[in-house]
This record gives C-alpha cells, structure tokens and sequence, in this order.
C-alpha cells in the first residue's frame, strides 16, 4: 500500500453503489448457515446490528430464521444467496419468495457444487459425544423439507431431479425473476467472462472462506485479472479472508466493488450476539475510514489501484 500525505480528509465517506441500490459502506454481511447454531438471536441479532451499522446483508438459504423476519429486524429488503435446490420448482418457489420479500439482488453460491473435504468436520464429530437433541430438540437435525426456506414446499410432490447445473442454469435462474444475479463462487477470468455472457449482472469472488477446493489460493489473488478481464462496467464483488480495514482498502483499490465477511461477524455473534456483531462492524469501519485517511482517498470513488503496488 502506498500511503499519500497532506490530503484534505476531514470528511471521509463510505458510501456506495450497486446497481443503483446505495450501500453506506462497502463492507457487507456474506451468508452463512444458521446463525442460530451461534446465538438464540441468530440472523434477527446480525439484522439488528447490521442496521444500526447500516449494513448490506446477503442472506444465505440456509438460514435459522424467515427472510420476512430478517427484512423487519434490518428495516429494510436483504439480498438473498441462493443454493439451487435439488428440484427445480423449489428454485423457483423459493425465488418468488425472496422477490416478494423485496429482494433485488441475489446471489447464486457455485463453489460447492462439486462436493468438498469436510475432513476437519468429521474428525470433531467424532470427538463430539453429545446426543443430537442436546441442540437440535426432539426432531433432531433439520431435515431439508424443514430447513426455514423451504418450508411449506412438498417435495414429495416434485418427482424430477434437476438436470446437472452448468452455466446455462443462469439463463433458467434469470428467467425466474427481475432481481439482479450475483455469481457466488468465481475465481479465474475465463469463469467470469462465461457468467457475464451467460446473463449473470456480476460476479462475488469467493471459494467460500477457503472451504470449497481449499487449494490455499487466496480470493485476493484472483481478483485484478478478473476485473481486467470483464472490465470496471461488470461488477466484482470479493470475499475471503478479510480480517482488517486495510484488507477491505487493497481490496477496493484492486478493483472490487464491495468486500464481504463471514467469519469476522460470527466470532462477534457467537462471543457477544447482537453487540459482538455490531463491534466488529465498528471496528472494520472505523479501519477502513482510518485506511482512506492514511492513502488519501477520501471517498470510495477515489480509491484506485494507484493506491497499491500490486497493479
Ligand atoms: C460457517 C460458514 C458457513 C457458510 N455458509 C454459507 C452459505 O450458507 N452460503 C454461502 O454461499 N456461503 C457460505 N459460507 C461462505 C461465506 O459466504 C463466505 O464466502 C466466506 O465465509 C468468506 O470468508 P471469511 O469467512 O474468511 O470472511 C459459509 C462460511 C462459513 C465459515
């Protein structure tokens, strides 16, 4: 990073844009499954925090507690990451909900449709001697006919599994609604430039906090040859890995439109609920305003990959 002196920046501003939906920082919530494994709270405590931090929120599918619920605790629409169910009409329900929720982005996660090393899981599972009940009640774990967002759809009822999906489901998935479509999960160019030709409004840099091929490549390092590729017109968002402030400044300056975390705000969640979570919000804020004050970059706009060696 390349720190600038002597800039006027006695007014820092976080605002930004996208798709014309304004976001009063960069920094957003990433979806992660049930927050209520965390705290009682679970997403109506990160809703509640992310609001008073004035927040984006990207809700995961499998979600603890109802879309409708989480949209009245934040006070306002939450994007929606969607993981395409294994039966098409569920896609489709579950689409009509979230836009009835009044959802204009969404996000479609397509990093772990190949499977993952769930390796570190089963070995603690193992350790783990405690009778499912202890957390999940009577009926043990959710069962995916119980999962919140897919209540009240009978798959019983749905005989045809989905046709594999590749990157023409995209052109299915925009077909469904008028919300924007956000492609979770991309690390190279050639994936990128595929999604944004397949109809896709953008792409979410991610391999799903090192958890989907875990080849130990960083997102970060993906991101300028995927920005050069599609060009600053198609919008980059990234995640992974981003721990400080000055994370989320490399990030912007390389070219990324909005950074998110999911980590971060589950130690704040799972450590102090709702307080935890609007502590770290706080705290990467206030880093990210001291990072622009540092580089000379006052507002978000003027952050550019002049700002950083790695160009
Ligand atoms: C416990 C956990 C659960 C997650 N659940 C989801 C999920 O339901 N949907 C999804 O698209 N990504 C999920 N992710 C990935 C996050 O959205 C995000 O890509 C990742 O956490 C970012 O990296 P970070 O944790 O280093 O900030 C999950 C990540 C974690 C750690």
């Amino acid at each position: 990073m390349l720190p600038r002196r002597l800039v006027d920046f006695s007014k820092v501003s976080l605002k930004t844009e996208l798709f014309g939906l304004p976001f009063e920082t960069p920094i957003f919530l990433c979806p992660v499954a049930s927050h209520r494994m965390y705290d009682p709270e679970g997403e109506l405590a990160v809703a509640r925090a992310a609001k008073a931090r004035q927040t984006e929120i990207l809700l995961s599918t499998n979600t603890s507690t109802a879309i409708e619920d989480v949209v009245r605790e934040r006070g306002k629409p939450v994007m929606y990451q969607l993981y395409a169910a294994p039966r098409w009409e569920m896609t489709e329900k579950m689409v009509k909900r979230v836009e009835d929720a009044g959802t204009s982005i969404m996000a479609w996660t397509v990093d772990t449709l190949g499977g993952r090393n769930t390796e570190t899981y089963t070995r603690y599972r193992r350790m783990d001697k405690r009778p499912c009940e202890a957390c999940h009640g009577k009926e043990g774990p959710a069962r995916l006919e119980r999962r919140v967002m897919y209540k009240g759809i009978d798959l019983s009822k749905m005989a045809t599994p989905d046709p594999p999906h590749t990157w023409t489901t995209i052109e299915r998935l925009k077909k469904l609604s008028k919300m924007k479509l956000l492609i979770k999960g991309i690390t190279t160019p050639e994936d990128a430039l595929l999604a944004r030709e397949h109809g896709a409004d953008g792409v979410i840099i991610s391999n799903h906090g090192g958890r989907a091929e875990a080849s130990g490549r960083g997102t970060i390092e993906a991101l300028k040859d995927i920005v050069d590729a599609v060009g600053p017109a198609f919008p980059v968002l990234i995640d992974g890995g981003v721990r400080r402030g000055t994370d989320v400044f490399k990030a912007l300056a390389l070219g990324a439109r909005a950074v998110g975390i999911g980590r971060p705000y589950l130690w704040g969640l799972a450590s102090f609920g709702q307080a935890g979570v609007d502590r770290v919000l706080e705290l990467l804020n206030a880093e990210l305003r001291l990072a622009m004050r540092q580089f000379g970059t006052p507002e978000i706009g003027r952050i550019t990959r002049k700002a950083v060696t790695w160009r």
